[in-house]
Protein backbone atom coordinates (compact mmCIF):
# COMPACT_ATOMS: atom_id res chain seq x y z
CA UNK A 1 0.00 0.00 0.00
CA UNK A 2 1.38 3.41 -1.20
CA UNK A 3 2.82 5.18 2.17
CA UNK A 4 2.47 8.70 2.88
CA UNK A 5 5.71 10.22 3.39
CA UNK A 6 6.29 13.48 4.43
CA UNK A 7 7.98 16.34 2.57
CA UNK A 8 8.98 20.17 2.81
CA UNK A 9 5.62 20.76 0.43
CA UNK A 10 3.31 19.94 3.26
CA UNK A 11 5.03 22.58 6.27
CA UNK A 12 2.65 24.68 7.41
CA UNK A 13 5.94 27.22 8.98
CA UNK A 14 4.81 26.31 12.21
CA UNK A 15 7.07 23.48 13.73
CA UNK A 16 4.97 21.65 16.53
CA UNK A 17 2.65 21.60 14.08
CA UNK A 18 4.50 19.96 11.31
CA UNK A 19 5.47 17.69 13.81
CA UNK A 20 1.88 16.68 14.59
CA UNK A 21 1.11 16.57 10.97
CA UNK A 22 4.36 13.82 10.60
CA UNK A 23 3.45 12.18 13.87
CA UNK A 24 -0.34 11.57 12.23
CA UNK A 25 1.00 10.33 9.04
CA UNK A 26 3.44 7.51 11.04
CA UNK A 27 0.26 6.36 12.38
CA UNK A 28 -1.14 6.41 9.20
CA UNK A 29 1.46 3.96 7.87
CA UNK A 30 0.92 1.95 11.22
CA UNK A 31 -2.74 1.23 9.86
CA UNK A 32 -1.64 0.15 6.57
CA UNK A 33 1.32 -2.05 8.45
CA UNK A 34 -1.66 -3.66 10.92
CA UNK A 35 -3.42 -3.85 7.52
CA UNK A 36 -0.87 -5.87 5.73
CA UNK A 37 -0.24 -8.39 9.20
CA UNK A 38 -1.40 -11.85 8.51
CA UNK A 39 -3.60 -14.49 10.78
CA UNK A 40 -5.93 -14.11 13.90
CA UNK A 41 -4.55 -11.13 15.45
CA UNK A 42 -5.18 -9.02 12.14
CA UNK A 43 -8.32 -8.07 13.17
CA UNK A 44 -7.21 -6.89 16.90
CA UNK A 45 -4.27 -4.82 14.92
CA UNK A 46 -6.26 -3.04 12.49
CA UNK A 47 -8.99 -1.74 15.00
CA UNK A 48 -5.90 -0.79 17.73
CA UNK A 49 -4.17 1.19 15.26
CA UNK A 50 -7.28 2.96 14.17
CA UNK A 51 -8.48 3.79 17.34
CA UNK A 52 -5.16 5.67 17.93
CA UNK A 53 -5.39 7.27 14.73
CA UNK A 54 -8.45 8.67 15.30
CA UNK A 55 -7.75 9.67 19.19
CA UNK A 56 -4.58 11.49 17.43
CA UNK A 57 -6.60 13.17 14.54
CA UNK A 58 -8.87 14.43 17.19
CA UNK A 59 -6.79 15.92 19.65
CA UNK A 60 -4.53 17.06 17.00
CA UNK A 61 -7.91 19.43 15.32
CA UNK A 62 -8.39 20.34 18.67
CA UNK A 63 -5.47 22.30 19.40
CA UNK A 64 -5.29 23.39 15.54
CA UNK A 65 -9.38 24.86 15.86
CA UNK A 66 -8.11 26.69 19.53
CA UNK A 67 -4.78 27.91 18.15
CA UNK A 68 -6.70 29.39 15.20
CA UNK A 69 -9.35 30.72 17.57
CA UNK A 70 -7.11 32.62 19.74
CA UNK A 71 -4.84 33.85 16.88
CA UNK A 72 -8.75 35.17 14.76
CA UNK A 73 -7.91 33.51 12.04
CA UNK A 74 -10.68 34.63 9.66
CA UNK A 75 -11.28 31.47 8.41
CA UNK A 76 -11.67 29.06 11.79
CA UNK A 77 -15.45 28.11 11.05
CA UNK A 78 -14.92 26.63 7.68
CA UNK A 79 -11.41 25.02 8.61
CA UNK A 80 -13.50 23.00 11.74
CA UNK A 81 -16.24 22.29 9.44
CA UNK A 82 -13.43 20.24 6.90
CA UNK A 83 -12.48 18.85 9.97
CA UNK A 84 -15.68 17.59 11.48
CA UNK A 85 -16.31 16.37 8.19
CA UNK A 86 -13.21 13.77 8.26
CA UNK A 87 -14.02 13.01 12.44
CA UNK A 88 -17.88 11.94 10.98
CA UNK A 89 -16.18 9.63 8.72
CA UNK A 90 -13.76 8.04 11.06
CA UNK A 91 -16.63 8.01 13.35
CA UNK A 92 -18.91 6.10 11.26
CA UNK A 93 -16.21 3.92 9.80
CA UNK A 94 -15.01 2.85 13.78
CA UNK A 95 -18.46 2.03 14.33
CA UNK A 96 -19.18 -0.25 11.75
CA UNK A 97 -15.85 -1.77 11.92
CA UNK A 98 -16.22 -5.81 11.17
CA UNK A 99 -14.47 -8.46 9.96
CA UNK A 100 -15.93 -8.32 6.58
CA UNK A 101 -15.26 -4.31 5.96
CA UNK A 102 -11.62 -5.17 5.79
CA UNK A 103 -11.29 -4.11 1.91
CA UNK A 104 -13.65 -0.92 3.06
CA UNK A 105 -10.47 -0.46 6.06
CA UNK A 106 -7.87 -0.50 2.85
CA UNK A 107 -9.96 2.17 1.42
CA UNK A 108 -10.76 3.99 4.39
CA UNK A 109 -6.87 4.46 5.17
CA UNK A 110 -6.61 5.42 1.20
CA UNK A 111 -9.24 7.89 1.81
CA UNK A 112 -7.42 9.65 5.18
CA UNK A 113 -4.02 9.36 3.09
CA UNK A 114 -5.67 11.91 0.32
CA UNK A 115 -8.01 13.55 2.70
CA UNK A 116 -4.78 14.62 4.98
CA UNK A 117 -2.54 15.60 1.52
CA UNK A 118 -5.32 17.92 0.46
CA UNK A 119 -6.02 19.23 3.73
CA UNK A 120 -2.82 20.35 4.82
CA UNK A 121 -2.25 21.72 1.27
CA UNK A 122 -4.97 23.71 0.83
CA UNK A 123 -6.50 24.28 4.11
CA UNK A 124 -3.64 24.19 6.78
CA UNK A 125 -0.79 25.71 4.81
CA UNK A 126 -3.13 28.46 4.03
CA UNK A 127 -3.39 30.02 7.60
CA UNK A 128 0.97 29.05 7.70
CA UNK A 129 0.78 31.51 5.06
CA UNK A 130 -1.50 33.39 6.96
CA UNK A 131 -0.06 33.67 10.25
CA UNK A 132 3.52 33.87 8.20
CA UNK A 133 5.35 37.16 9.25
CA UNK A 134 2.80 37.90 11.82
CA UNK A 135 2.84 37.87 15.82
CA UNK A 136 1.10 35.68 17.16
CA UNK A 137 -1.46 36.35 20.12
CA UNK A 138 -1.20 32.37 21.26
CA UNK A 139 1.73 30.27 19.97
CA UNK A 140 0.88 26.78 19.21
CA UNK A 141 0.91 24.44 22.09
CA UNK A 142 0.20 26.70 24.61
CA UNK A 143 -3.26 27.29 25.11
FE1 LIG B 1 -6.48 21.58 9.80
FE1 LIG C 1 -3.58 20.01 10.70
Amino acid sequence: MSSLIWCDDYSVNIRSIDNEHKLLMEMVKELDSALETQGHVLLQLVSAALKQLSHAIRMHFDSEERFLLLNNYPDSVNHQKEHNALLMKLDDFIGNFSSEQLVFTEQMSLYIKDWFVRHIILHDRKFGNFFRDKELATPYGMN
